[in-house]
């Protein structure tokens, strides 16, 4: 048996990253300005990630879609020196729901050896089945969801009418939904933020047994890095929009009918994730503001130790911002 000592645990340091992510963003809960809740969360997070003594690059960043001036695909983070390593944010997953003022949003971060993580490219959407540990080796994404459903409930013991799915409200997800509860199964529809739902599905007491459907392949790249530390799995399919964008994928060598694994999305045996709760959803309690300061509950994972930890923090806003000189 090999043996090592215990090291440093690099994501009890990230959590202070989402912390600050999360509190930016708890600002605009329910302002009804997803980009000022974005721009936010992403000005706290870089300026935190500095603190973390690592050498990274950002592999998954803020995506032209968000039209951020910060967290771009290839930019240096981290303190320099450390370890060399790739690195996947979205200080703000569920920007809409922040500014709606609705359940699970997060903010997270995920680091991996450098190299590990796939890079998405042009493949702004794939499909996803995210999975518990007791159930990751009954899904299939090639099988049909009657068939995946059939093989949850088996796998849990239980019948068709217990697995819950979640899925995001698409009209993509028309046919999904209708044979989905067609097979019995429930279905929770989200607004947006698919994510923590995927981390819930290898969370115990979340009420969440499937994430389903085609989501964002940054999204699924970060759940795929927290499903490694919490003990599940997911599988994936690149799902291009159009046959423009079909062809585009082809031509930059990616393989559309190429089953993405856990491991694909992610290599690599030591992955550290933190998220931190923006809003109280089924993984994470929000930002609360009490008193002179804020709660916050995170969740921080290693894949190598398998440690999963739940940390809340109480924060003193006007220490903070008398020592940073930043509003909090
Ligand atoms: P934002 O936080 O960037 O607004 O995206 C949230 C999200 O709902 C993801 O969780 C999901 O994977 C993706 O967007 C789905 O994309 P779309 O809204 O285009 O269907």
């Amino acid at each position: 048996m090999a043996t090592a000592l215990p090291d440093r645990n690099l994501a009890l340091e990230l959590v202070r990253v989402t912390e600050a992510a999360a509190m930016g963003a708890g600002r605009w809960i329910g302002r009804g300005d997803k980009i000022a809740a974005d721009q936010a969360a992403v000005d706290a997070m870089r300026s935190m990630l500095d603190t973390v003594v690592m050498d990274g690059v950002v592999v998954i960043g803020e995506g032209e879609k968000d039209e951020a001036p910060m967290l771009f695909n290839g930019e240096e983070v981290g303190g320099g020196g450390g370890s060399r390593v790739d690195v996947a944010v979205d200080p703000l997953e569920g920007t809409r729901l922040t500014a709606l003022g609705q359940p699970n949003a997060i903010a997270v971060i995920a680091v991996a050896e450098r190299g590990a993580m796939f890079f998405p490219g042009a493949a702004v959407y794939m499909e996803k089945i995210a999975a518990g540990a007791d159930t990751v080796h009954a899904i299939d994404i090639n099988a049909t969801p009657t068939e995946n459903v059939k093989a949850v409930a088996k796998a849990k013991g239980r019948r068709a009418t217990d697995v819950r799915v979640v899925v995001l409200e698409r009209d993509r997800h028309d046919e999904l939904i209708g044979e989905l509860r067609q097979a019995g199964a429930r279905v929770n529809l989200i607004r947006d933020g698919d994510v923590a739902p995927a981390i819930a599905a290898a969370r115990p007491g979340t009420g969440v047994d499937l994430l389903y459907g085609v989501g964002g392949t940054p999204e699924g790249v970060i759940s795929a890095a927290a499903l490694k530390c919490v003990g599940g799995g997911m599988q994936g399919k690149l799902w291009p929009r159009s046959d423009e964008e079909r062809r585009a994928l082809v031509e930059a060598g990616y393989d559309l009918d190429r089953v993405l694994t856990t491991d694909d999305l992610v290599a690599g045996d030591d992955v550290f994730v933190a998220a931190t709760g923006v809003t109280t959803g089924a993984l994470l309690r929000g930002v609360r503001y009490v008193n002179d300061g804020a709660i916050t509950d995170s969740i921080v994972m290693r894949s190598r130790s398998g440690t999963v930890r739940r940390i809340e923090a109480r924060h003193n806003l006007s220490k903070l911002t008398q020592f940073t000189g930043r509003e909090y």
